[in-house]
This record gives C-alpha cells, structure tokens and sequence, in this order.
C-alpha cells in the first residue's frame, strides 16, 4: 500500500474525534475532545496489552516501526500531528504486517490529557521534538511544565521517560522540566534505533543528547 491510499477520514467542516483502522484522529480546533464513543474505543484497544508504550513526534515513523516488530507483546502508540506523516505510518504498518500498533493523529497534549489514565504507561519516548529555536515560538514546544504532569500521571512507577534531541538548549530546558523526575542516565543509548531526524543529524556530524528518567512514584 501507498500512503496517499489511507484516504483523508473527513473534510474540515466535518472533523470531529474519530476512532477507525486504529487510527485514533482528533482534529485541532474541535471541541469534543475526548467524547464517550472514542474514549471507548481506545480503552478497550489498551487494555488487550499489560504492555504499552509510546512514542510521541513520530514523524514517518521508521523508529516506531522498528520497536513494534522487535516487541510484539507490546502496544506501540505513536502520536503525530500532521495527517501526511501518519500516512506514512499507516502504510507501514500495513506492508510490514504490524499488529501491535496504534496511531493518533492529533496533538500529544490532546491525546495524553483526554485519552490517557494515570499509571497505564511503560516507556514514553520523545525522540528529536521540533525545538522551536526562535524565542517568539518557545510556546510550541511540547516539553512543558503542564505535558511533564501528564506524562508521570501517565508513566507506571517503574516506568521509563526518554527524551532525544539534537537541539542544545531543548536539551538544557528539558531538563529543567523535568528536574524533579529521577534521572537514571544521560548516556548514547546503545542499539536505539534509527529515525530520519537521528540519520540527518548523525550524518551532519551533530551530537545527540539522551535523557532517560524512571518513575519513582
Ligand atoms: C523533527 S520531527 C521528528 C520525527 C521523528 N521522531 C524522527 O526522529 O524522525 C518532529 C515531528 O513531531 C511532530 N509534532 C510536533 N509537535 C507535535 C505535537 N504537539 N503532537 C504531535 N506531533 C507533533 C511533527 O509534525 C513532526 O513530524
């Protein structure tokens, strides 16, 4: 299958929550976040896993992809805002016969304040976060004091946080964020994975920062 085959679910005047294919689609600007029918259908697609992990900023998902065949017992959530990106994923996961993958297209903050219970989470990844550099833009970036909330809300204790950038100072402000959290390491994480964003800026010569954290809660 081709991405362009994953047709668009409905037109804009039409957008509402949509749960189908496991697709999970929550448009922005639409009021009805987080209504009974697709609050449903999520559950119970998370509770056929004790196993669950996410990874937000999933881009076209190569990295997703790859963790899902490599951990068949877990349910792999990948969150990603724009629709032509999750394309790319849908058609993955239908070419490479992924049976253990869910897909949101919308919002992290939407889909983890809205769709997510307290202690339902293994690993959280955030991996290459656009940094939003400019400082007028520093609203955009998803590494808040408010998403961190969501996220050990979310994490079981035990649990993993990592969060991968390429970017200096989203690296520093993460940490800031998150200085409250356990640290366990900031170390290269050896066999990571490969994504687009991690090839481009290898092959760039840039460094990449690792942060991994464990509930303790
Ligand atoms: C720099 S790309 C990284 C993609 C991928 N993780 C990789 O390593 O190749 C960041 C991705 O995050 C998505 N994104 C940014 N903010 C988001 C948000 N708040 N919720 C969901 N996706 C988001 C963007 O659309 C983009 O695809």
């Amino acid at each position: 299958m081709r991405p362009k085959e994953l047709a668009p679910p409905f037109s804009w005047k039409e957008r509402r929550p949509l749960f189908k294919d496991n697709v999970l689609y929550l448009p922005s600007y639409c009021k009805n976040c987080g209504e009974v029918e697709t609050l449903y259908s999520c559950y119970s697609l998370l509770s056929r896993f004790d196993k669950r992990a996410i990874e937000y900023c999933s881009g076209n998902g190569d990295w997703l992809i790859d963790q899902a065949l490599a951990r068949p017992d877990v349910l792999w959530i990948g969150v990603e805002k724009r629709f032509d990106r999750v394309r790319k994923i849908f058609s993955k996961r239908f070419n490479r016969n992924v049976h253990n993958l869910f897909i949101v297209c919308g919002q992290a903050e939407d889909f983890t304040k809205h769709y997510l219970s307290e202690d339902t989470m293994d690993a959280i990844f955030i991996n290459f976060p656009d940094p939003w550099p400019k400082r007028r833009h520093t609203k955009h970036r998803l590494m808040t004091k408010d998403f961190s909330f969501h996220l050990h809300r979310v994490l079981r204790r035990g649990g993993t946080l990592t969060f991968v950038t390429d970017d200096k100072t989203y690296h520093e402000e993460a940490c800031a964020v998150l200085n409250s959290w356990r640290l366990e390491s900031q170390a290269p994480i050896e066999n990571y994975g490969a994504s687009f964003f991690k090839n481009l800026w290898e092959d760039k010569g840039r460094a990449i920062r690792y942060l991994r954290y464990v509930s303790s809660k």
